[in-house]
């Protein structure tokens, strides 16, 4: 098992994780597939640096992915803030490897210069409630009935978890 920077030609498993969370209709507000071409660009937005787009392999196969993004389009003042997105492949969920890739990010925000992160999931969405809260994830926010799914109103949660900078050492 390896979490590594996702480079290009992980894509179409990238992708593909991600079309198969939209007809459970729980995890995205897309509402059919998406093509790899539709996501060159959203990959190369990407800089290990600062906002990475991660990869769980496991036996050589992509299990699962995690991003952060800028968050309210990148504007300065929020630098410092960014969203987690997670999607782990069917077969691999429920055993543990969404916290794993969580705590990764967490452990890694101070050094990516991230102190406020927030997640964003629908409220029927037990398994991103779970997975939050149990890291330390609040909601600061509900907004109901934002999005229509097969005809039913569904709301979105806010949630919010603060980690600390790292300190700086003396002399720095
Ligand atoms: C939601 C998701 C990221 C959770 O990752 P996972 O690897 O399946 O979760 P884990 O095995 O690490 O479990 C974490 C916690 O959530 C709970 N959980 C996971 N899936 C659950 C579900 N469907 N219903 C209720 N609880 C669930 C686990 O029991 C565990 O609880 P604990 O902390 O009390 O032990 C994963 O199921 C997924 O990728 N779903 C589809 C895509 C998606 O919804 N992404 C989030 C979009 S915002």
């Amino acid at each position: 098992m390896n979490i590594r920077d996702a480079q290009e030609f992980d894509l179409p498993a990238i992708v593909a994780i991600y079309n198969a969370a939209i007809p459970t209709r729980i995890s995205t507000a897309d509402l059919e597939p998406i093509t790899v071409e539709s996501r060159r660009a959203w990959f190369h937005q990407y800089n290990p640096q600062k906002r990475p787009l991660w990869v769980l392999e496991i036996d050589q196969k992509i299990a699962a992915w995690i991003n952060l993004t800028s968050f309210y389009s990148g504007r300065p003042a929020y630098s410092a803030t960014a969203e987690i997105s997670i999607y782990i492949a069917p077969q691999y969920q429920r055993q543990g490897y969404g916290k794993l890739l969580v705590k990764h990010v967490i452990e890694a925000c101070p050094r990516l210069g991230v102190t406020t992160l927030l997640a964003m999931y629908f409220d029927h969405n037990m398994g991103s409630r779970q997975l939050f809260e149990s890291l330390g994830f609040q909601s600061a926010g509900h907004l109901s009935e934002i999005a229509v799914l097969d005809g039913q109103q569904r709301g979105l949660i806010i949630a919010i978890r603060r980690v600390e900078p790292t300190p700086l050492s003396i002399g720095e």
